[in-house]
């Protein structure tokens, strides 16, 4: 397969760079992704398995419709997503990539080609680096460095699957990118997700760790409405066994570590023997794409 090029009806073209990636951020750009320390937390704690639970979903709800899903939650059945056709290689956008870890994963299962997309040119780097493994045999994983925020150098109905975990989104940009049938997966954390971190912050600091809103999912929902119709919704909860230091990676590895002061990270060092059980509790939505923009 040829590397991947991103170029413009201008003329202008972007290579994949010496470490295996196109970037599109400019020199001087002052948006920051997660830098490598937060990353190598993430790996750490990814590839502990802790949050498998999550990628069982992920790949159930990136798999064909059932006909048992007829109706579900009121939405028409999907028997012949256009990303699951067996003649078909699903290409699947990971947006907010991180490690990588989801998109592997999910490819692992279903096959297809990935685009690892982020603002950290750590995180793709290492996306692209680690293709390979978790069984990704004949699947291939290229690299984008690029903001969310800004439109997205990928044709009109080009990705069959979006996977976007824990990440921002650019909703009218991620339905012009959307094939006709194809799916976006997103992940967001419930309020109860890693709760018992959270109410050990230092009460000056309001906490260890951003709070999540209790109905993120709810919202999200009603935002992406006009877009996106959801035809299923999982909540899963589940205990993490913490380890030593795995406390702080929990929070190293999450926005918090954008804010988290140096206070805190002591405190955290502090209580993290203390920790054996913490709760993950995430929200998995599958959205359809609305053939034409529907105003509110
Ligand atoms: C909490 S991490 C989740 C990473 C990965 N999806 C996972 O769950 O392992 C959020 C990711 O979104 C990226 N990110 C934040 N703002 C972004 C933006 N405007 N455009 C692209 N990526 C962004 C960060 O660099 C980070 O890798």
């Amino acid at each position: 397969m040829s590397p991947l090029v991103v170029g413009c009806d201008a003329g202008h073209r972007f290579d994949v760079n010496k470490r295996g990636y196109v970037s599109l951020l400019a020199s001087t750009s002052k948006v920051v992704g997660d830098s490598a320390a937060m990353l190598d937390a993430r790996a750490q704690v990814l590839a502990s398995g802790v949050y498998s639970p999550i990628v069982d979903v992920l790949i159930e709800l990136a798999r064909p419709a059932s006909a048992s899903e007829a109706g579900h939650q009121g939405a028409p059945a999907r028997t012949s997503a256009r990303a699951f056709r067996s003649d078909a290689r699903p290409r699947i956008l990971d947006a907010g990539c991180g490690t990588g870890y989801y998109l592997r994963e999910l490819l692992g299962a279903v096959g297809g080609q990935g685009l690892a997309m982020d603002l950290s040119p750590a995180a793709v780097g290492r996306a692209v680096r680690s293709q390979g493994t978790a069984g990704v045999s004949d699947a291939r994983v290229d690299g984008l460095v690029a903001d969310t925020w800004q439109p997205l150098p990928i044709r009109d109905g080009a990705v069959d699957i979006i996977l976007n975990v824990f990440a921002p989104r650019n909703v009218p940009e991620f339905h012009r990118v959307l094939a006709t049938d194809g799916v976006l997966l997103v992940v967001v954390p419930t309020a109860g997700h890693l709760a018992e971190l959270r109410a050990a912050g230092p009460p000056r600091d309001g906490g260890r760790m951003l709070d999540v809103p209790a109905d993120k999912a709810a919202q999200l929902s009603e935002t992406i409405a006009p877009y996106f119709a959801r035809d299923r919704q999982e909540n899963i909860t589940f205990t993490i066994r913490v380890g030593e230091g795995t406390a702080d990676q929990l929070v190293a590895m999450g926005p918090s570590a954008h804010h988290v002061t140096e206070h805190a990270t002591a405190a955290a060092d502090e209580n993290a023997a203390t920790f054996r059980n913490v709760t993950a509790s995430v929200d998995i939505l599958r959205f359809h794409r609305r053939e034409v923009y529907r105003a509110k």
